[in-house]
């Protein structure tokens, strides 16, 4: 199963009109988790690298709402960058990702919906010990 658990894009659908735009997801539509916490980034100074860690429980949808950034993907899946450049975009994250924020525009605002509630003992903060726990799950599934 974790060999199937791949990054993917989403679009979601905008609601224009003459006023504007209007995006909304909801869980188990375009989110295909149920929402239990979200997040945001943004103010980041230029050349900064983050998230460098993994995540045992949470998957993730990133959404740069404001401004662009790249996220670099590792995942049982093998690797992949991807730019995030419009509000009407999400990047979907399963379990076992380690994922890299970078190249942020000064005026990125990039909104992470997580599957999860925080928990510090979730996270690999170690690539080397990430790597270790993905080949267990692949044996664990051969
Ligand atoms: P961190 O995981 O280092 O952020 P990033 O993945 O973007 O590099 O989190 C920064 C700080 O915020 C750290 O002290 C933990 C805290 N934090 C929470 O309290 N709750 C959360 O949901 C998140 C994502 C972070």
């Amino acid at each position: 199963m974790i060999k199937n658990n791949k990054p993917y894009l989403i679009t979601f659908s905008i609601h224009g009109d003459d006023r504007g735009k209007l995006v909304v997801t909801q869980s188990h539509e375009d989110i295909p988790f149920d929402i239990k916490r979200v997040f945001y980034i943004y103010n980041t100074l230029s050349g900064t690298v983050r998230g460098k860690h993994a995540n045992r429980e949470s998957e993730f949808v990133m959404v740069a709402i404001c401004g662009n950034c790249k996220i670099r993907v590792c995942c049982a899946n093998g690797e992949e960058t991807f730019e995030l450049s419009s509000a009407n975009k999400g990047l979907f994250l399963p379990k076992m990702s380690w994922k890299e924020m970078y190249d942020f525009s000064d005026d990125c605002i990039l909104m992470v919906i997580a599957s999860t509630c925080y928990d510090n003992n979730e996270y690999i903060r170690d690539f080397g010990d990430f790597q270790k726990e993905l080949d267990l799950l692949r044996k664990k599934e051969v």
